[in-house]
């Protein structure tokens, strides 16, 4: 298993390309379940979560071409084109959903198509519980009847999916997303309220609308669905992804450096830029992005994960380190996930000063962190030790770098470019 070595302490000064979103990608993938024409998706990131959605959508029958090659392949081409022309098989097995919980967004177009379709349920996870009753609570209220079978999600619908008015209790992407697809061939009216209005959401609503799909209200807490019989292909490209985005701004900033970050869609950035601005961050837009730079104190601050377009709890963790580095207190309150603070004890073993209690964290900013072998069981964690490395005097070594793989494409490389003294240990893991 691969690792990270990280000798810190290098000002990062210089261009990173930000690339097509994780989570928006891997909703547009299924959505091409909706469909027997082509979907044809481009800024497609190059990432071990797109592999595994490519491999899920294989096995129920759709055909994948990516530059003119199949993407589990492994080659970086950038636009994939989906043909679900037959479904084969409405089963997502086990041994993929394990992988990858996003998998579960099949179910709502699987069962929308086809009528039936059979999810494995997804387990708990390193961030949290995770369950997805919201997502099977909408689906029933569309008509469709769901039984837990064997660790199996078992959903039949007879005839058509029916509109339905839908209100989330809580906000939830993935139960927009799966719901939202659902809506888009069933009959009549759906009206989801309390929708998610991450931009991942919007960016899956704007593929349905070029796929032919009627939606109200894309961007807001309530849409408006007018069910269809079919959807047509289209061609859609990837939204820049902000957390990437978000993650290399704080890069920026925890080496007190100077960074463009070319392709960022700077207007989807506005909490995770007010809170950086907040820290004493310079960060404004450029033509071709937007641009991080410090040029005094970061000084503490207090935050809240929130729904979007509050700051996001996929950007906690990374903050956590930079506020390690600040003049002051700081109070970290996560209210999406409740098991969202993994990252604590490593960073800990680098020296900061966290006290989590509960929900919240207080980070006492220290003079300098120091490097030590670290590893971490997410993806967000995992970013937020790089960029603690990246600070921090001395070597970080970060074990378990498969996390990082699912959701940074080519970090080392990105990194480097800009100086930091960071490389990739093929293979080299004692696990
Ligand atoms: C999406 O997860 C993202 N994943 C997550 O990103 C992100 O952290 C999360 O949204 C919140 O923004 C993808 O898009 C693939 P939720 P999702 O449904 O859809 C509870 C990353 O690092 N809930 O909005 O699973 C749930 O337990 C990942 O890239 C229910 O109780 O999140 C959580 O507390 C991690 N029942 C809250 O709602 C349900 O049926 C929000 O979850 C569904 C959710």
């Amino acid at each position: 298993m691969d690792r990270i070595r990280i000798h810190g302490g290098v000002s990062l000064k210089g261009i990173i390309p930000i690339g097509g979103a994780k989570n928006a990608a891997l909703t547009l993938m299924p959505a091409c379940l909706l469909t027997d024409e082509t979907l044809s998706l481009s800024n497609l990131p190059h990432l071990v979560d797109i592999t595994t959605m490519a491999n899920l959508l294989a096995q129920h029958g759709v055909r994948m071409a990516l530059n003119g090659h199949d993407p589990r392949g492994g080659h970086t081409g950038r636009v994939l084109e989906l043909t679900a022309a037959e479904i084969l098989n409405t089963t997502a097995p086990y041994d993929l959903v394990r992988r990858m919980r996003a998998s579960v967004l099949v179910l709502g177009p699987l069962l929308a198509r086809c009528g039936r379709a059979r999810v494995s349920l997804p387990g708990g996870c390193a961030i949290g519980t995770r369950p997805v009753n919201l997502h099977l609570k909408a689906l029933e209220q569309m008509g469709a009847v769901i039984d837990l079978q064997e660790g199996y999600i078992a959903a039949e619908v007879s005839g058509r999916l029916k509109g339905a008015h839908i209100i989330f209790p809580q906000v939830t992407v993935g139960g927009t997303e799966n719901t939202l697809m659902a809506a888009t061939l069933a009959e009549g009216e759906t009206v989801i309220a309390n929708a998610a209005r991450e931009p991942e959401v919007t960016d899956l609503a704007n593929c349905l609308v070029a796929m032919g799909a009627h939606i109200e209200g894309i961007g807001t807490g309530t849409l408006r669905i007018q069910g269809m019989e079919r959807l047509h292909g289209a061609q859609y490209s990837v939204v820049p992804d902000r957390i990437e985005t978000g993650s290399y701004a704080v890069a920026a900033a925890i080496t007190r450096g100077d960074v463009e970050l070319v392709g960022a869609r700077f207007d989807l950035m506005e909490s995770v830029t007010k809170v950086l601005r907040e820290c004493g961050v310079t960060v404004e837009e450029t033509p071709r992005g937007m641009r991080v730079a410090v040029l005094g104190d970061i000084t503490g601050i207090d935050i809240m994960t929130e729904p979007y377009p509050g700051f996001p709890t996929d950007m906690q963790a990374q903050l956590m380190a930079l506020l390690s580095t600040a003049n002051g207190a700081s109070m970290i309150t996560e209210t999406i996930f409740e098991n969202r603070y993994m990252h604590v004890p490593e960073m800990t073993r680098m020296g900061a000063n966290i006290n989590v209690h509960g929900a919240s964290a207080i980070v006492r900013g220290v003079p300098h962190l120091s490097g030590a072998p670290v590893m971490a069981t997410d993806l967000r964690a995992s970013v937020s030790l790089v960029l603690a490395g990246l600070a921090a005097e001395g070597e970080t070594l970060i074990n378990r770098v498969y996390h990082l793989d699912r959701g940074y494409e080519r970090v080392e490389e990105k990194l480097a470019a800009c100086g930091a003294r960071i490389e990739r240990l093929k293979g080299e893991s004692p696990e």
